[in-house]
């Protein structure tokens, strides 16, 4: 059996909301952090900007991500963060051109000596510990991650997160553990841990990333979109701690009908102008594998008001979760659906 490790939810720009942070932790994530915010409109006091580096008092530690191309904007925004945060995470993973073109994100690992530099000026200008995550290079001609994440490790970044694949591979082929392997070696000496990142979707994989790598932590991304229960599954199917499961004995189904309505609750409770900002794309991300997921995503998707988007869905999951995923249980959420689309409100 592997032995326990922290599990964290991968940032995802336009899943990982507060609600959605604070959903996975009570499904059996250990840290969460922000989707990764830009420098430049942060260090600018950009309000958008600001209100995606918001918490709650429940989220900790708190912990933004930030990206930028520009060294004095980074550390700028380091420093402001850090009055608020209890670790300020780097990233240098993003593959988006938009990012990538302003030399950020997945692009810095082109360049070792500047990401390095701006790496050591952040901790310098933060109060608070520095995280660093990261791809493995910019092609497998230039894979820059061993030397930068064990320049990252001699400096003293509170931990090196690896997602295994290059900056262009992008999403495609199959994430490279035996490299992040290779980056927990280069990082022990330092003692800096390394969290493991890529194509971990349920306890097999996450048990057989740990037996690869060796890693001192598990990230996951896209298996957590949809199904944030993931967590809580991985470790009880691992037999790691006792971790008692808020949706009780519920089958899978069950686990994501829990976790709807407790998002819905989450997204209530926070409140204000923006917590509710990704819930259409959370409502047709939890329709995937739904018997009738299919036919009742367009009429989602046809929604203007979000709050009324949880009503149809609670019923299929409903529906689902007893077993009930017949015709007519899905021709009640359509119905449902249709219905509130038809009323009018806010447009996302
Ligand atoms: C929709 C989406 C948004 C993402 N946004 C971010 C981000 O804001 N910051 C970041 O470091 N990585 C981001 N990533 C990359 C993930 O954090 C993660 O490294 C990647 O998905 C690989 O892990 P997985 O195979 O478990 O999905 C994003 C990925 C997806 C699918």
């Amino acid at each position: 059996m592997s032995e326990q490790v922290p599990l964290f939810l991968a940032p995802m720009a336009g899943v990982t909301d507060v609600a959605y942070r604070l959903l996975a932790r009570e499904s059996g994530a250990d840290f969460t952090s922000t989707e990764f915010t830009a420098a430049s409109g942060l260090s600018r006091k950009d309000a958008k900007s600001w209100a995606k580096v918001e918490t709650h008092p429940r989220e900790s530690p708190f912990i933004p991500q930030i990206f930028g191309g520009i060294e004095d904007e980074m550390v700028e925004t380091a420093q402001l963060l850090s009055k608020d945060a209890d670790v300020i995470d780097l990233n240098f993973g993003c593959p988006a051109p938009k990012v990538t073109k302003t030399c950020a994100g997945a692009a810095m690992m082109g360049e070792p000596e500047n990401l390095v530099r701006m790496v050591e000026r952040c901790l310098e200008n933060s109060e608070v510990p520095v995280s660093v995550k990261m791809r493995l290079g910019i092609n497998q001609e230039t894979l820059t991650v061993l030397e930068i994440a064990e320049r990252c490790a001699e400096l003293g970044v509170l931990r090196v997160c690896v997602h295994g694949r290059t900056l262009s591979q992008k999403y495609r082929g199959i994430a490279d553990w035996d490299m992040i392997a290779k980056v927990v070696e280069v990082c022990e000496p330092h003692n800096t841990p390394v969290i493991a990142n890529g194509d971990i979707v349920d306890a097999d994989s996450a048990a057989k990333c740990l037996e690869v790598t060796g890693a001192q932590g598990l990230m996951i991304g896209r298996g957590a979109i949809g199904d944030p229960c993931i967590f809580g599954r991985i470790k009880s199917e691992l037999g790691w701690e006792d971790f008692e499961a808020p949706w009780g004995d519920s089958n899978q189904a069950g686990q994501k009908h829990w976790a709807w309505n407790r998002y819905v609750e989450l997204v209530d409770e926070i409140g204000g102008p923006y917590a509710a900002r990704n819930m259409k794309q959370h409502a047709i991300s939890f329709t995937k594998g739904l018997p009738g997921g299919r036919e009742l995503r367009p009429h989602l998707h046809a929604i203007k008001d979000f709050r009324l988007i949880g009503e149809p869905l609670n019923i299929a999951l409903e529906a689902f979760s007893q077993r009930r995923h017949n015709t007519l249980m899905v021709q009640e959420a359509i119905e449902a659906a249709a219905t509130a689309s038809e009323a009018g409100g806010w447009r996302r």
